[in-house]
């Protein structure tokens, strides 16, 4: 196989620094600008019929990109058993036939490409140029898991033994497995579980986040194109405290794959725990307080590059993101200085205009969590600088790039998910504290160091228990196969998504021996 290899590639994606490529795009965009979409419950692969409810875009809440209808009690249960029926049939479907839906599906992402950009954009508020990494995304999970099954999965392993006895291992799908998805990446996210607990040999439920219903219903529809059996994949929109509820009671359930915050990953463990039934594997990924550390002999201008792309793009709205960068003394002044600098020049708006480089906050809760936490700034830290919000943007959920600096990271109780930087100043001989700060916070999803100081960053790399930790450049954007994405502690269970060892666990392991 070539899973490390320099033969296995990512997708291109499209080249939109050629003039033709981006043309084309605008021109395809703005034939749907008016388009709508649909989401509702689709059990065996019929549509389930119910109250529809409109769903409108974050950038513009007037402007309507569809309508869903929620999950009821008895869809749950339909989906239930038909993802239990089909599950022995589909373990025993030969791996390369699983893998080779995957295979299809990323075809069929790459080739549905524009309505997948348009329908992420309208929805789920994501710049075109995040949403084109987003299907990229998508892509490389379909094709990296595809592989992986196929090497990993579709002979057994021979294991030693005395002379005369045969020893095999077997990898088996281990019954239904929920997937549970979070608005920021509605299609890499969402496709990415199905996929992993698909071609492991597990039949599916997927529960899309509320949000973002229409564009996973669209990946749905094109994973049962690319050849998934209906019985075997069954999706369920709607409130997640409900379809929760129902779903993570239910015996039959023998895996979840969950992406979102610490304290939901909490109550779904709580909820497959008092079952009387078999414990269920879950893989959970959830939330971080992500930290950069600068020393005195970072490169000013790419710390600055660095820090504010990993903090502002994607409006902060990334598990990855960078909260709190800590700075040392001595520098301190004039890298704000910059910061600050570079800010002025952000541009919020639309996330459709390409010219866009920070679009919309998801909804207006989210957004009032961002101000509320503005207030108690003002109150008990300091605000260092605010970008104005531009004129035309009242009718959606904006947020200005904002830079604020803090006394200390404990400060930060929750994670604050969106453009928010904190600053936090550190004295050149006290490293070792502020690897221990980030270690209290009991999260551990990225880190970033600049430094040219080869202890320093030695030091931090042994000690920071965090799952990704980039050196010198920008800590978000994590590629399939190249860094898989994962943390600890608080922020997650592993394994790594779009890593090699990602399958196993959505997986049984099976010993057969023989006395030949
Ligand atoms: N995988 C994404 C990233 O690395 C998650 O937020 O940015």
């Amino acid at each position: 196989g070539d899973l490390f290899g320099k033969q296995r590639k990512n997708a291109r994606g499209l080249n939109l620094s050629d003039p033709a490529v981006l043309q084309q795009l605008q021109e395809d965009l703005a034939a749907m600008a008016e388009r709508t979409w649909q989401a509702a419950p689709i059990v065996a692969g019929q549509q389930m019929p119910g109250e529809r409810q409109p769903i409108y875009s974050p950038h513009d809440q007037q402007h309507l990109a569809g309508e869903l209808v929620c999950s009821s009690p008895s869809d749950i249960e339909q989906a239930l058993r038909h993802a239990s029926n089909a599950f022995e049939d589909w373990r025993l479907c030969p791996v390369e036939i699983r893998a080779g839906y995957l295979n299809k599906a990323a075809d069929l992402l790459e080739q549905q490409r524009t309505e997948l950009l348009a329908l992420c954009s309208r929805e789920g508020g994501r710049t075109l140029r995040d949403a084109l990494a987003e299907v990229r995304e998508a892509v490389d999970l379909c094709r990296y898991y595809a592989a992986c099954a196929v090497e990993q999965f579709a002979r057994p392993r021979r294991l030693p033994g005395p002379t005369g006895e045969e020893n095999l291992l077997y990898q088996l799908g281990r019954g239904v497995f929920v997937c549970i998805s979070p608005w920021n990446f509605p299609m890499a996210i969402f496709i990415g579980q199905i996929a992993a607990a698909l071609v492991a040999g597990n039949t599916v439920i997927a529960k899309p986040a509320l949000q973002t219903s229409l564009t996973a219903m669209a990946c749905l529809r094109l994973l049962h194109r690319a050849g998934v059996p209906e019985q075997v994949l069954q999706f369920l929109p709607g409130d997640g405290a409900e379809i929760g509820r129902q779903l993570l009671s239910d015996k039959r359930v023998a895996g979840v794959a969950f992406t979102g915050s610490s304290a939901t990953a909490q109550l779904i463990n709580r909820q497959l725990a008092n079952r009387n039934a078999a414990i269920a594997s879950l893989i959970a990924e959830t939330g971080g307080q992500n930290v950069m550390i600068a020393d005195s002999s970072a490169h000013q201008e790419q710390l600055v590059a660095d820090a504010l792309h990993s903090a502002f793009n994607s409006a902060g709205q990334r598990c990855s993101a960078l909260r709190v960068l800590f700075l040392p003394v001595e520098t301190a002044d004039s890298i704000i200085a910059r910061l600050i600098g570079a800010m002025r020049l952000l541009r919020l708006g639309s996330p459709l205009d390409m010219a866009t480089d920070i679009g919309p906050i998801i909804d207006r809760r989210a957004l009032n969590a961002l101000h509320r936490h503005v207030e108690i700034l003002k109150r008990e830290a300091k605000l260092l600088y605010q970008l104005p919000l531009p004129d035309g943007l009242a009718n959606g959920c904006f947020f200005p790039p904002t830079l604020a600096e803090i006394p200390a990271l404990s400060l930060l109780e929750h994670e604050v998910f969106g453009p928010i930087l904190h600053i936090v100043r550190y004295q050149a001989n006290e490293l070792a504290k502020v690897v221990e700060a980030i270690n209290t916070t009991g999260y551990g999803l990225t880190l970033g160091i600049h430094s040219r100081i080869d202890a320093n960053m030695r030091y931090i790399r042994q000690h920071a228990r965090v799952g990704n930790i980039y050196i010198n450049r920008n800590m978000i954007g994590a590629v399939v196969g190249v860094q898989p994405f994962g943390g600890m502690g608080l922020s997650g269970t592993g394994p790594k998504a779009g890593g090699p060892n990602y399958l196993q666990r959505f997986a049984n392991e099976q010993t057969l021996t023989t006395n030949l």
